[in-house]
């Protein structure tokens, strides 16, 4: 799988998403943060907003649900025009349900993992899905420092991908930018969410394309890696 950068809109400016969609392109999906107040404690957008700003871009969303009963919501982020869903594990009651019923209505189905929770359990799961997102900072906020201690996580679950040749995305969220994601993409993640790394820059598609020359140079060679 070729690196792919998905800049986070939770550090854009809400009032204009539509021109911050357009201000990364070039980047491969846009990253919208959904938090409930409940399962982080954090309030941003729901449905409705999703539903615009799929209509506004023609780039994929690729929408994070850090909520409370994604077994109920989620469901409908696919609907909104959502190219990929990922729910928290740590919220799913069904996840293989869950994931069956997001593809099935033509998404792209992802489970993402906090700090706290280990790849292990859900080794017999990674088939059901199509992205398993790693959290490298405790979700809620954006311009958290990054984690290092999840490096050894990364490492694990792109064995695992390696070992059952599976096509699994793996994503690394929270903290990556140009000081951290060449460890990450060494590790063995391939899909790099960004936010104050690009947001916070008076450019942002530069910003995409010098994190995407830095991942390509950090894994190639990299055995589950192409070129682009
Ligand atoms: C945090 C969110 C992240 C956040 C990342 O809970 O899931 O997507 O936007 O922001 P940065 O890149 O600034 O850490
Ligand atoms: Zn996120």
């Amino acid at each position: 799988m070729a690196v792919q950068i998905n800049p986070s809109i939770l550090s854009a400016d809400f009032s204009r998403l539509a021109d911050e969609a357009r201000a990364v392109e070039g980047a491969d999906w846009l990253h919208v943060d959904v938090m409930d107040n409940h399962f982080v404690p954090n309030l941003t957008l729901g449905v409705p907003v999703v539903e615009s700003l799929a209509k506004a871009t023609d780039t994929p969303l690729d929408c994070h649900l850090m909520i409370e009963d994604p077994d109920r919501w989620a469901p409908q982020y696919a609907e909104a025009g959502a190219g990929s869903v990922t729910f928290h594990a740590e919220a799913a009651h069904a996840p293989v349900r869950l994931a069956r019923e997001l593809r099935r209505m033509g998404a792209r189905a992802s489970m993402a993992l906090k700090p706290a929770t280990p790849i292990e359990p859900f080794e017999d799961l990674l088939p059901e899905l199509d992205m398993l997102l790693i959290m490298t900072v405790e979700p809620g906020f954006g311009g958290q420092a990054f984690l290092d201690i999840m490096l050894p996580k990364i490492r694990r679950t792109r064995e695992l991908i390696s070992r059952h040749n599976l096509e699994l995305w793996l994503q690394v969220d929270g903290g990556v930018s140009a000081a951290t994601i060449e460890r990450c993409a060494e590790a063995g993640a391939d899909v790099f969410v960004a936010g104050s790394a690009v947001y916070g820059t008076d450019d942002p598609a530069a910003a995409v394309r010098s994190l995407r020359t830095q991942a390509e140079k950090a894994t190639s060679g990299a055995p589950w890696a192409c070129a682009h």
